[in-house]
């Protein structure tokens, strides 16, 4: 399973690459103000750093920036879509999982514009994103488990669904908040997890292995010398 990091912040971009070996980013609005730049600047700036570290290319390093979601109409978001796409061969375009949404999805995946069909919260929006092949579908399981549904079996019932189907479209399991979620997205069969730095981070630790190195470093004291 692939890890993606979901951030704008470039030194956490770079941090999270070269110290963790991430596969990938995913951008949103959001992001992109925590990065205190203007949108085009943090895209340019993400873009630049592609090249620098030798990343060109969507297969080795997909990222994911969405298009203005102000946009209401097919015709606007695709105009959107390709302008973005042209300015990095990384670029996936995300664009909200509705109507005029899957229908600008549509256009640009037969354009050969890669899309990442997101906001997605339901199976039956998920379906539609497998089945105009877009390259990237984003359920927010964070967002849907915070507002108290279930989101183990939606997890199990989209993976199982796209698996038995035989989508190509890959399943980013987005907005996750835990050690435990990004597991059961693994165990689910999701072949990607995207979440943020810290989120990661919480993720490599457990008590036991401070308690077991408190442990060992103790022993190794004892053992000091000839
Ligand atoms: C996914 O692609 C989204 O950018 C992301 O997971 C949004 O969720 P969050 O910012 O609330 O974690």
């Amino acid at each position: 399973m692939k890890y993606f990091l979901d951030s704008a912040k470039l030194e956490e971009i770079d941090y999270a690459y070269k110290s963790y070996a991430i596969d990938g980013v995913t951008t949103n609005p959001k992001h992109i103000m925590a990065s205190g730049k203007p949108f085009l600047t943090a895209i340019s700036d993400i873009a630049k750093w592609i090249k620098e570290n030798h990343l060109e290319g969507m297969d080795k390093f997909p990222v994911s920036v969405e298009i203005n979601p102000h946009l209401e109409k097919k015709e606007e978001m695709v105009k959107m879509a390709k302008e973005i796409a042209g300015l990095c061969p990384n670029f996936v375009i995300k664009i909200p999982c509705a109507p005029e949404g899957l229908k600008a999805a549509l256009e640009l995946e037969k354009a050969g514009v890669r899309t990442n069909v997101t906001l997605v919260f339901s199976a039956s929006q998920a379906i539609q994103a497998g089945r105009i092949g877009a390259k990237f579908v984003s359920p927010f399981v964070g967002w849907k488990e915070a507002s108290g549904e279930d989101t183990h079996q939606y997890m199990k019932q989209l993976c199982d669904i796209f698996k038995e189907k035989g989508y190509k479209t890959e399943i980013i399991v987005a907005a996750l908040r835990s050690g435990k979620q990004i597991a059961e997205a693994a165990e689910m069969g999701a072949d990607i997890v995207t979440c943020g730095l810290a989120v990661y981070e919480d993720s490599f630790k457990h008590p036991f292995t401070d308690y077991g190195l408190k442990v060992f470093c103790d022993a190794w004291d004892q053992t000091k010398g000839n």
